[in-house]
């Protein structure tokens, strides 16, 4: 009998290749979304690379009636819970946006699952957590350093929502996973990152930049304390990080404890910088790109990456996917876009947004 399992924001950038990892791995999924920041047309490109088309609940996890609606027609054996407002600069401007969002809907959600008898929560948290780690690479036991952020805030207290949750006894096994910077795209180019308005993150706007979309990108900061001077991320590729929730979820189903909170670090375990990407993403894609260095963004921490054993251990999952194949797979998406006709539905949401 194949278990279900209910992914909130399963439309978005990660839960959309989680759900297809899912699927693969052979669990039944349901999807709740309330498209603030995805589009249903993703659907039909989940049904295109895996043939199933998830059962989807257009709604908000804040919600809860109709939350309680999806938890009595399903009978879920698990959640990954990604729906949450993420975007860092919106954060400081619109802070209580953010932390009823973000906060609410975990609420709501564990309050359901405890009244249904949900045992296995996957969280999606980030590195963000983390600050600017004192020593690199950083693992978890890593202390956690006051949020540059809103939203990286939101993270840290959910994460504690859930562990004094457990603590006090709430018969949920939870694994809140600390993403790295997730890039790249399903190689079918089916699905991929669907940013509305301008990018935040890089690799979007490299490769909107390459579609001639944006005039140039913009390096922020050429003065860090880094080999050339720019900024150092660990860049993850989405199908990687997708399946390290399928095996945080079985992972948590083979645990016979009737409770558990615990955390652990996503990420390749490699640094590279800004620089280093924009010249991958040339050389990967035959592309000369147009860019000049600007000042630094505020907010942003000089380098993080990933010590990536407990995953490795605990899990039994690495990543396996290269650098090159994220910006590859990153440019087949973008240039997709177009020839679906997906970039005018994304340009008339920008300017309806
Ligand atoms: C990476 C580097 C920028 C855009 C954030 C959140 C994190 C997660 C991922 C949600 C930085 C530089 C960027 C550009 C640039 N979000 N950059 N020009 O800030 O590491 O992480 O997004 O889960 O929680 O904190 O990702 O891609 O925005 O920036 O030079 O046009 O690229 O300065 O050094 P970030 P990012």
């Amino acid at each position: 009998m194949q278990k279900t399992i209910l992914v909130t924001g399963g439309l978005g950038f990660i839960g959309s290749h989680t759900v297809v990892a899912l699927q693969e791995a052979g669990y039944e999924v349901v999807i709740v979304d309330n498209l603030s920041n995805s589009f249903a047309f993703v659907l039909d490109g989940i049904r295109a690379i895996t043939g199933i088309l998830p059962r989807f609940y257009e709604g908000d996890c804040n919600d809860r009636d109709f939350m309680q609606q999806v938890f009595s027609k399903e009978k879920v054996e698990g959640v990954i819970h990604f729906a949450a407002y993420k975007a860092v600069g919106e954060s400081v401007a619109h802070p209580l946006k953010y932390y009823h969002n973000n906060l609410v809907s975990l609420i709501v959600l564990l309050e359901l699952m405890q009244q249904y008898g949900v045992a296995n929560l996957v969280f999606s948290s980030s590195c963000t957590v983390y600050g600017q780690p004192e020593h690199l690479p950083v693992d978890e036991s890593a202390p956690i350093l006051p949020a540059q952020s809103p939203y990286g805030n939101t993270k840290q207290v959910c994460e504690e929502i859930i562990r004094d949750s457990v603590q006090a006894g709430m018969p949920v096994k939870a694994l809140a996973l600390r993403y790295f910077n997730p890039i790249g795209a399903h190689p079918s180019a089916h699905i991929g990152e669907l940013p509305i308005g301008v990018p935040n993150n890089l690799v979007p706007y490299i490769t909107q930049t390459a579609a001639g979309i944006r005039p140039e990108l913009s390096i922020f900061g050429k003065d860090y304390n880094t080999p050339d001077g720019t900024c150092i991320r660990d860049f993850i590729h989405v199908m990687d990080l997708a399946e390290a929730h399928v095996k945080a979820l079985d992972y948590l189903l083979r645990q016979d404890a009737p409770s558990l909170y615990d955390y652990v670090n996503i990420g390749t375990g490699k640094g590279h910088s800004v620089l280093e990407v924009v010249q991958t993403f040339e050389q990967v894609n035959g592309i000369k790109l147009p860019y000049k260095f600007a000042p630094r963004r505020p907010g942003d921490v000089e380098q993080i990456y990933a010590k990536a054993d407990k995953a490795k251990q605990m899990l039994g999952w690495q990543a396996r996917r290269s650098l090159d194949e994220a910006l590859r797979d990153a440019w087949q998406w973008q240039k997709a876009l177009k020839e679906k006709g997906i970039l005018e539905k994304m340009q008339k949401a920008e300017a309806n947004s």
